[in-house]
């Protein structure tokens, strides 16, 4: 496998989403042993369930979620005698951070009205409803008669990530940093770093060592310019607005000389904190 991968998701073409009939997907990385994904999916308008609603939770798989556009009614349950649950409308800024035993679902009203995109990543498989393994990793919750169920059912923390401040980035004077969710398992830490429009590096160089352990970024919005490295070999790579960028050891990354950002950038980190 290479150390690192590239890709531009813009000019990736639409496929159907591979678990879940009716939302498509450009799938950015899929573990065949585990099922994780990275994925970007997009939610037609209108999407939902037909008359009955619908919920269910995940017993082992973390899920994580950056909404990109759009608009995606989704609620939230309690635990299986809480009918009505909490809406929450899934929009752009919106964070997920979903651990195992979170009733979720949708009811038939309201339903998206414009679609959505959200970039999402996980730890395993059978989390949607057409998953081969989905009978082994979800359980759907009843809203008549639940029955009883030995879980110590939790919440996910939901939030649009504007009303968290930025922090000075603890390296890069004048970079900022906001910490969105902590490692759980083997989901690793998220962040999203601002990069200062003009900002040139003191000398060029690693600026995130390397691990065994998968790491990526994708840019939220605006661009930047890293080089990849390998012992002697380099590759310049010019992220644009939406790009992903995934690598690991040996592989690391680092700046040329000059300016990284001519607009300045918002990176969604997963693993690392770049800079
Ligand atoms: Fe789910």
């Amino acid at each position: 496998m290479e150390a690192f991968r590239h890709l531009d998701t813009t000019t990736m073409p639409w496929a159907p989403e591979p678990t879940i009939k009716g939302m498509k997907s450009k799938v950015l990385f899929r573990d065949p042993e585990s099922g994780a994904v990275t994925i970007i999916r997009s939610v037609p308008p209108g999407y939902g369930v037909g008359d009955q609603p619908f919920r269910h939770y995940h017993t082992s798989v973390v899920e994580r979620s950056f909404y990109l556009a759009g608009d995606f009614p989704h609620w939230e349950f309690d635990g299986p005698e809480d009918k009505t649950g909490d809406l929450i409308m899934f929009r752009r800024g919106l964070f997920m951070d979903r651990p195992p035993n979170t009733i979720h679902g949708l009811f038939p009203h309201p339903k998206s009205e414009i679609g959505g995109m959200a970039i999402s990543w996980n730890t395993g498989g059978g989390v949607g409803v057409d998953d081969p393994n989905y009978e082994v990793e979800s359980i759907d919750v009843p809203f008549e008669n639940p029955g009883r169920f030995n879980v110590a059912f939790t919440s996910p923390r939901i939030f649009m990530h504007d009303t968290l401040p930025w922090n000075p980035h603890p390296r890069v004077k004048g970079w900022k940093i906001k910490p969105l969710a902590p490692r759980r398992g083997v989901a690793p830490e998220v962040a999203l770093v601002h990069v200062t429009a003009d900002w040139q590096p003191a000398r060029s160089g690693a600026v995130v060592e390397p691990t065994d352990e998968r790491r990526w970024m994708f840019v939220v919005s605006g661009g930047l310019d890293v080089v990849v490295s390998q012992g002697a070999r380099q590759d310049a790579i010019a992220l644009k607005e939406h790009g992903y960028l995934e690598w690991r050891a040996p592989a690391v990354i680092g700046f040329a000389a000059g300016a990284v950002s001519d607009i300045g950038a918002t990176v969604l980190c997963v693993g690392h904190v770049l800079g």
